[in-house]
């Protein structure tokens, strides 16, 4: 399944094609910008940026105080293909405010499909008690003080023996632990960028990640994605060649929303490429665990001889969410992203700490995950073959060897947000395409979760999202 461009390429595509086509004629004016927005119903930033990719691409042409116009044919060689383009993140309020309140909602009970969470259910919470009431009697001091800004050493130990099993050979002092991976994300990002820098990102990609990027004044670089193999290496080659890019962030286990994984071989070309260019890779394993296939898939960290690799990593999906706890091994940037922590958050909760290290030493985390995982495989083939009987025809879906969301691609035209306000209405929710997008693309795509134990409630509120969907589609 290929994902669809974002909305300014698909603007300028269209203009382009009207062009190829003698539509609209050499030397001919084009709308203004303010009439095209209206027309086509998208942000004046959209229509600017697809302006811009048409004037990269050599076919139209400003005039100053009298608008763009279609440039004269040259008798010059074709264009190179389009590069993209980096673009400032927006968010559509609206749409965030949506997701925090249901967020809210979810986490009081409610079921659907929008939260990545796992469920209490697949938890092993009963262990995690047992062992935070009996950390709390036989260390009470670990209430006493901040703790290093590292974290405990009890817990990084643990993580450095866990990494070993993909061939992770971490030192135990290069190892800040975290408030869950999205604290580590965002003290990668502000170790290694200043305001107006240039992000390259997966397309479509997680929405706090986008968040993150828009807060901090990033722009983002969306680089094709295909939901099996991941990133495009050859789009991302080229567009690293002049030097703008100065981060790379990737989910490429079983990304978030694709569910992508990127080969072993791709994952080495990557490691060699960013190395070689000096650009650190922030990279984002939080569902490295959640194979469906025998092995855990080895990270980009694994093919880093360079130190060039922040590798953020957390125990939030797998054992506790409530614990928020997650880490970074920074490589070369240990002692910024250590500062960035000190200044933050000062430091993680060591109760928190100590308490999964105990868990992952000898509270069976091996065991507990198997079951997690066969439960999930159960659910996600499940959801899919709901999804398959009850969205409209034509509606592709992505399949992930890992993971616990969907991606669906609705066929054209399809708005998954007024899908969202008709389907939270009845109190259904899931997450609508455009939130992956920094500039509101991906109108036609939404992504399920798949966390939540597949049951009678689950099956009626999936049957019922496909009916709004397919009512919506029959107008
Ligand atoms: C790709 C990705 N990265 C990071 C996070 C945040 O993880 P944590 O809960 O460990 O902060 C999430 C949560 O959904 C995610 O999907």
């Amino acid at each position: 399944m290929t994902p669809p461009l974002p909305l300014y390429q698909r603007l300028a595509d269209d203009i382009a094609g009207q062009i190829a086509a003698g539509t609209l004629r050499h030397g001919d004016r084009l709308p203004s910008l303010r009439e095209l927005r209206a027309r086509r119903q998208v942000s004046l930033s959209t229509v600017q940026q697809a302006f811009r990719l048409l004037e990269d691409r050599g076919l139209i042409e400003a005039r100053p105080q009298s608008g763009f116009y279609v440039r004269p044919r040259r008798p010059t060689p074709p264009s190179p293909p389009a590069l993209p383009v980096p673009v400032p993140v927006t968010v559509d309020p609206l749409l965030w405010q949506y997701v925090q309140v249901h967020t809210q909602e979810a986490d009081c009970g409610m079921g659907g499909f929008r939260s990545a969470t796992p469920s209490a259910a697949h938890l092993p919470l009963a262990a995690i008690s047992r062992l935070m009431s009996d950390t709390v009697r036989r260390q009470p001091e670990l209430l006493a003080d901040y703790g290093h800004p590292a974290g405990a050493i009890e817990l990084r130990r643990q993580i450095a023996r866990q990494a070993m099993e993909w061939g992770g050979r971490f030192a135990v002092d290069d190892i800040v632990v975290t408030h869950g991976a999205l604290e580590a994300l965002n003290l990668c990002l502000r170790a290694l960028t200043r305001p107006g820098d240039v992000v390259a990102i997966e397309s479509p990609a997680y929405y706090t990640l986008l968040r993150c990027l828009e807060t901090l004044g990033l722009q983002a670089l969306e680089i094709p994605t295909d939901p099996q193999t991941g990133i495009s290496l050859d789009a991302l080659e080229q567009a690293t060649r002049n030097g703008a890019v100065q981060a790379v962030v990737l989910v490429p286990n079983f990304s978030n929303p694709l569910g992508s994984l990127m080969p072993d071989e791709a994952k080495a070309r990557l490691a060699s490429l960013l190395a070689a260019r000096d650009i650190p890779l922030i990279e984002d394993d939080i569902y490295g665990e959640f194979h469906f296939g025998p092995r855990r898939p080895r990270p980009v960290k694994a093919f880093d001889t360079a130190g060039n690799v922040l590798y953020c990593a957390s125990l939030t999906k797998n054992v506790a969410p409530g614990l928020r706890v997650g880490w970074v091994e920074a490589g070369r940037f240990r002692a910024s992203v250590e500062l960035q922590k000190y200044i933050g958050t000062h430091s993680t909760s060591r109760l928190s700490q100590v308490v999964l290290a105990r868990f992952l030493e000898n509270g069976g985390y091996a065991r507990h995950m198997r079951a997690f995982r066969r439960a999930l495989v159960s659910q996600m083939r499940m959801l899919t073959a709901a999804v398959r009987e009850h969205f409209p025809a034509g509606t592709r879906i992505s399949e992930p060897q890992g993971g616990f969301v969907l991606w669906l691609a609705l066929p054209e035209p399809f708005d998954s947000v007024e899908l969202f306000h008709a389907a939270i209405a009845e109190g259904i929710d899931f997450a609508p395409g455009p939130l992956f997008s920094p500039c509101g693309g991906f109108r036609n795509c939404l992504r399920l979760s798949g966390a939540a134990p597949w049951n009678a409630g689950q099956a009626a509120r999936l049957a019922r999202l496909g009916e709004l969907a397919r009512r919506q589609r029959q107008g």
